[in-house]
């Protein structure tokens, strides 16, 4: 039994009870419609309240019967509208908390509605690349007017419930009530008891003075910003709808569209971040009670560009942190750095001046570790050479408290010889933050051989705190994310030899949806990171083929944005990339060199030789458990390497494609006499799915 049932007076209370959000599955539903039901029959009730227990309202769907039979199981979300709608005795909604998605379709159907304020009331089907499918977008127009409901149901954003009820003419609350809501909600219940006939939102009307010239407007804006994703314009046809069809077909318009975009792969792709989201916080062996250890301060050793990114996000989250360095000179370096963009973020309107002098009072500096002894979490963030970490590591272990978490930024260095340092290697564990540190929202939290569950339970808690997207990675050069990029860099390579300019690969990929090309990637990032991976991985591995062209690159100095050129040019104090002829030759004569008579390759064999060359990683990734699931990587990709969202990450396009195709593709390139035939070997994990006709996902 999800939902309660009890007679107070004259008023019988039905309250959801589906934990953590009062989500309506179909148990949950079967109990309302129950409840209803006892109501009418009950000569003694005269009115009938629906409110949920807990931390909300209801916030819509139950996620957990997704896509399976129980979500459409009768009686369906649209059936218990009806019944509200139908029933004798005047249905109340009591609002508060959170009212989102089907709550506030349910809602909606109810003869009135009460909220208490701060309540967030929203339709946010629109973010899983879907519109409202059980009436949201026929009657919340009639409830609140056709602006407001549209940029709603457009942005699923919430809005508060207070705000709402303050608008002129709306008619989507009854009365907002301060105080106790149940008291509040049955005794208005009463007042309203014997109004006949009851109001239905469904009666009234939606229009808008300026019609189709509102239409057309509105189509506009939203193409303008929702390129990429057709549930936005659904949304407008939904609500466009409401204004000239009856409500029975626009109910039938808005049901079709729901159902069709249910079907597109872009749905799919943001259904699948979504869970993939929330799937990456659980991990396999870790339980979801394991206890977790207390993190009211952190201390953050180095004040560069990571230490200083990194300390912001605990700022801004108000956990006091204190900032280590060797020099004074340095300490302030970074001080200084993190209050620029402060004010910058004040300046530009984003963040209050109080609120920034509040978060810059939280930071304080120091040359001592023993200021660093009462940290629940220490977070080293010094040169990327293993010997200064060792000398970090050996100190904290000197120094920290029992129980502190060590973590280090490292990018590319073993965690488990890191944590071999200490004689706490249970307490060791990697967070690997990504530039600009305050910005990313990806953290690859990296598991040592040692890390205790409570450590990782912890930081993925901490995560949380300060709004990452944490994914856990085994220990492995690169992690999840870099060792996968570091194929598609070298492939990208491939291309170049074979015919490509940076700007055509980069123009290809981009416009597949990438934020960026790996060569404008490169010059970014700055392209001497790649070249001295590549000096150290091929004295591992002489054998491993690799192009040239970005060595040479390197050798005339042209590392990127920072020397002022790259793979492309730059213009002083610009950003722009300007293709390069002093490169483009460069290319040529290599190619002259390795005689290569150049070939015009497609942008489709571009992309999917690059996001291929990804996916083939990432599946010797997953057999060596190095990520625990498919989604974990493709979270990794959408949150820290601009991967397009509306296509799920490397993975689910995959999947998309069919794994079959993807390995005959690889065969395919595998013959490629300029490519590289060891390059595409599938892995077996890949292949075996492809065999079975199987998934990532
Ligand atoms: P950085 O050179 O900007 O900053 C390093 C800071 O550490 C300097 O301020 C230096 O004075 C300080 N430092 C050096 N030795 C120290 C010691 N023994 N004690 C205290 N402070 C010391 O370097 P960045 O870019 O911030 O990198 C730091 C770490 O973060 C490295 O391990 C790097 O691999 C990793 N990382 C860097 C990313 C990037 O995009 N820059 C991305 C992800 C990780």
């Amino acid at each position: 039994m999800s939902a309660s049932y009890e007679v107070r007076g004259a008023v019988a209370v039905i309250t959801l009870n589906n934990p953590p959000v009062n989500g309506l599955g179909m148990v949950t539903r079967s109990a309302i419609a129950a409840g209803i039901e006892q109501a009418v029959a009950d000569a003694c009730v005269k009115a009938i309240v629906i409110t949920g227990a807990g931390k909300a309202f209801s916030g819509g769907a139950d996620i957990r019967e997704f896509g399976s039979p129980k979500a459409t199981q009768e009686p369906n979300l649209l059936s218990l509208i009806r019944l509200c709608e139908n029933t004798p005795k005047p249905v109340l909604a009591a609002i508060h908390t959170v009212c989102m998605g089907g709550g506030l379709e349910l809602a909606l159907g109810c003869h009135y509605r009460v909220a208490s304020p701060g309540a967030q009331i929203a339709l946010p089907e629109v973010k899983l690349g879907l519109v409202p499918g059980a009436g949201g977008t026929q009657r919340l127009p009639r409830v609140l007017g056709l602006e407001t409901a549209l940029n709603m149901i457009v942005k699923g954003d919430p809005v508060k419930s207070e705000v709402l009820a303050a608008l002129p003419g709306q008619k989507l609350f009854d009365r907002v009530i301060e105080g106790d809501l149940l008291t509040g909600a049955c005794s208005y219940a009463l007042e309203v008891a014997d109004i006949r006939p009851l109001p239905l939102v469904r009666n009234l009307k939606a229009a808008h003075p300026q019609g189709d010239a509102y239409f057309a407007f509105a189509r506009n804006t939203v193409g303008a910003v929702a390129k990429h994703f057709p549930a936005p314009q659904k949304c407008v046809d939904c609500v466009e709808a409401a204004t000239k069809l009856d409500i029975e077909e626009g109910l039938l318009l808005e049901r079709g569209h729901f159902l069709s975009l249910m079907m597109t792969p872009e749905s799919k792709a943001l259904r699948h971040a979504f869970f993939g989201e929330r799937a990456a916080s659980k991990i396999p062996d870790v339980l979801e009670d394991t206890p977790l250890r207390p993190v009211a301060t952190v201390g953050v050793i180095g004040a560069g560009t990571m230490g200083g990114g990194i300390s912001m996000n605990f700022l801004n989250a108000g956990i006091p942190v204190t900032i280590l360095e060797t020099q004074q000179a340095a300490l302030d370096r970074g001080v200084a750095t993190i209050r620029k963009n402060y004010e910058a973020q004040v300046k530009k309107g984003k963040l209050k001046l109080e609120k920034c002098e509040e978060r810059m009072a939280l930071l304080k500096t120091t040359l001592s570790y023993d200021d660093l002894k009462a940290c629940d979490l220490i977070i080293e963030a010094v040169f990327e050479e293993i010997g200064v970490k060792q000398v970090v590591f050996e100190r904290l272990d000197a120094i920290a408290k029992p129980g502190a978490i060590l973590a280090s930024n490292t990018s590319t260095l073993d965690v488990d010889k890191i944590a071999s340092f200490t004689r706490r290697p249970q307490d060791v564990v990697g967070m690997h933050f990504f530039s600009p540190a305050n910005v990313m929202k990806l953290l690859e939290v990296v598991r040592g051989r040692a890390t205790a569950h409570d450590v990782l339970a912890t930081v993925m808690k901490v995560a949380k705190t300060i709004k990452k997207t944490a994914v856990v990675s085994g220990v492995c050069d690169g992690f999840i994310g870099n060792r996968m990029i570091e194929q598609y860099s070298r492939q990208a390579g491939f291309l170049l030899e074979e015919g490509c300019t940076p700007a055509q690969v980069d123009k290809a990929v981009e416009k597949f949806g990438f934020a960026m090309g790996p060569f404008r990637m490169g010059d970014l990032a700055g392209n001497d990171i790649g070249w001295a991976i590549r000096k150290r991985r091929y004295l591992e591995k002489p054998q491993m083929r690799y192009s040239k062209t970005a060595d040479l690159l390197c050798e005339k100095g042209r590392y990127g944005q920072k020397t002022g050129a790259g793979w492309y040019d730059y213009a002083l104090g610009k950003r722009d990339a300007i293709p390069s002829a002093e490169v483009v030759k460069m290319i040529e004569d290599h190619r002259r060199a390795l005689r290569i008579t150049p070939r015009r390759i497609p942008d489709e064999e571009i992309v999917h030789r690059l996001v291929y060359s990804l996916v083939n990683e990432a599946a010797k990734i997953l057999e060596e458990g190095i990520a625990n699931k498919a989604s974990d990587v493709d979270m990794v990709y959408l949150t820290g390497y601009g991967f397009p969202l509306w296509r799920g990450g490397p993975l689910c396009y995959a999947d998309t494609q069919g794994l079959f195709n993807v390995v005959q593709a690889m065969k395919r390139f595998a013959r490629n006499p300029h490519d590289d035939a060891d390059f595409w070997q599938p892995a077996p994990l890949l292949t075996k799915l492809a065999a079975e006709g199987k998934t990532f996902s």
